[in-house]
C-alpha cells in the first residue's frame, strides 16, 4: 500500500534531527508532502543553516528512513535552514531587532582562547550558510581587527550609525575600528560600559541569524552589565584544563547563571598537543579539567581545540584558520562545535516578539568621551 502524508509525517517524528536531538517533524514545518505512484515528495525546514554539506547529509538520513520505514518507492526531499529569534534571559531590558541571536563567548579567564574561538565559530558558522557578525566586546583590548585582517580600517556613518566590517562574510565591529585618540586604555568601567553597549546598538548588523560576541576576560561591571540587559540567547564557555584557569571560568559561568542567561557549553582549548612528528597527543595542562567543570554545572562539552602553533599563525596573519586551512582537522572541530550550538540554540523556544515590529531601542547612550 503506498504510504499516506500523515504516514510519512509519523515516520519523520522516530527519525532524530541529528544537531537538536528531537524527532524531525516535532517542531519542524514539514511542507507539501506529496505522495505519488508510491514516490514521496517533500520540504523540510529546519532551525539552523545547512549549508557546507550539511543539507545533502540531512536529504540522504531522511530518504533513507522513509524508504526503510514505509517502502516509499522514491523520495524527493528538500531540505532548508531558517533560523528565528530564540528566547534571551528574562531580565535582558534592550531589545536588538536586527539579530536574532546573540551568543557570547566568555570565559572569565584572560587568555584561554577566547578571540581565536569567537573568531573561528563565527566564521565556521558563516560557511554554514548562516548571517553572522562578531563584536569585540573586548574594549581594552580589542583583538578582532588584527586576527582578521581589518587593522587600520574605519567604518562608514549612515544615518548616525556605524555600518560593520566586512570580514570572509561575516559583519565585524571593535573599537579597534574607531579614532586612535579614543583609546581607552584608562577608561573607567562606566565608560567603557558605555563604549560596548554604543558599539552593540549604534551598529547597522544588516539582519544577523547570530551575533557573537568575544568577550573581555573577567568578571567585573562591564561583563556584567552585558549580561543583565542585552538579549543573549546563550554563552560558549572558553577554557583551559587546569585548575588555575578552571576557577576563573568557575566564576564566570556562575556571573551568567545568576542573570539567568543559558549556558550553550564548553569548550576545552590549548588542552592537549599532538606531535607533528609521531602524532602522540600530550595532555600540556592535566585532562579532564574541562568535563569536570561541565559535570559541575550539567551543561555539554561542545569541544577539545589542541594547541596548534596554526591557529595561533593564521590569527596573526590575519587569516582564521577555519578559512585558510577548511581541511585542517581543527577546522573540522571549529565546524562540529558551530553545528551543535546552532542545533541547540533551535532547539530552544522561539521568541515570539520578533514576530511583531521592533520596539523602539532605548536612547543610545553620549558618545565615550575622554576621561
Ligand atoms: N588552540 C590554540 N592553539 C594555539 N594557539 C592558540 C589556540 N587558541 C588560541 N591561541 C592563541 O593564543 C593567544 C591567546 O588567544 P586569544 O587572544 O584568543 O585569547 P583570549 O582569551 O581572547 O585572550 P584575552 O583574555 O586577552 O582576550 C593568541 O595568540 C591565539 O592565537
Ligand atoms: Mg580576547
Amino acid at each position: 500500500m503506498p504510504p499516506t502524508p500523515e504516514a510519512v509525517q509519523t515516520a519523520l517524528q522516530s527519525l532524530m534531527d541529528p544537531l537538536t536531538g528531537k524527532g524531525l517533524a516535532c517542531d519542524v514545518p514539514i511542507r507539501g508532502i506529496h505522495v505519488e505512484n508510491g514516490g514521496v515528495r517533500l520540504a523540510v525546514e529546519v532551525g539552523y543553516p545547512v549549508g557546507g554539506g550539511l543539507c545533502a547529509e540531512l536529504e540522504a538520513r531522511i530518504r533513507a528512513h522513509l524508504i526503510d520505514l514505509l517502502g516509499a518507492r522514491e523520495v524527493a526531499v528538500r531540505v532548508t535552514g531558517k533560523i528565528a529569534a530564540h528566547v534571551a534571559q528574562p531580565g535582558a531590558t534592550r531589545r536588538l531587532p536586527e539579530v536574532r541571536n546573540l551568543i557570547v563567548v566568555a570565559s572569565g579567564k584572560g587568555g584561554v582562547g577566547k578571540s581565536a574561538t569567537a573568531v573561528n565559530l563565527a566564521l565556521a558558522l558563516a560557511t554554514e550558510g548562516a548571517r553572522v557578525g562578531l563584536l569585540d566586546a573586548d574594549i581594552y583590548g580589542p583583538s578582532l581587527p588584527g586576527m582578521l585582517g581589518l587593522s587600520g580600517q574605519h567604518p562608514a556613518r549612515e544615518d548616525g550609525r556605524m555600518r560593520p566590517l566586512m570580514a570572509c562574510g561575516v559583519q565585524v565591529m571593535s573599537i579597534g575600528f574607531l579614532a586612535e585618540e579614543n583609546a581607552p586604555i584608562i577608561w573607567r568601567s562606566p565608560l567603557v560600559t558605555r563604549a560596548l553597549f554604543q558599539l552593540l546598538y549604534e551598529t547597522r548588523w544588516d539582519d544577523l541569524d547570530y551575533l557573537l560576541a568575544d568577550m573581555p576576560p573577567g568578571t567585573g561591571d562591564t561583563q556584567l552589565s552585558l549580561a543583565q540587559q542585552a538579549p543573549i540567547t546563550g554563552a560558549v564557555m572558553v577554557t583551559t584544563p587546569q585548575d588555575v584557569a578552571l576557577s576563573d571560568v568557575r566564576r564566570g559561568m556562575r556571573m551568567f547563571e545568576k542573570v539567568g542567561v543559558r549556558i550553550l557549553g564548553v569548550v576545552e582549548n590549548m588542552g592537549f598537543y599532538v606531535c607533528p612528528h609521531c602524532g602522540r597527543e600530550e595532555a600540556i595542562f592535566g585532562a579532564g579539567g574541562g568535563e569536570r567543570l561541565c559535570a559541575e554545572f550539567g551543561v555539554d562539552c561542545l569541544g577539545k581545540l589542541p594547541l596548534d602553533a596554526r591557529i595561533r599563525a593564521a590569527g596573526d596573519n590575519g587569516k582564521p584558520i577555519v578559512i585558510d586551512a577548511p581541511e585542517a582537522p581543527v577546522t573540522r572541530i571549529y565546524r562540529d562545535i558551530a553545528r551543535q550550538i546552532a542545533g541547540k540554540i533551535a532547539a530552544l523556544p522561539r521568541d515570539m516578539r520578533a514576530r511583531f515590529p521592533p520596539i523602539a531601542i532605548e536612547p543610545a547612550p553620549q558618545k565615550p568621551g575622554k576621561p
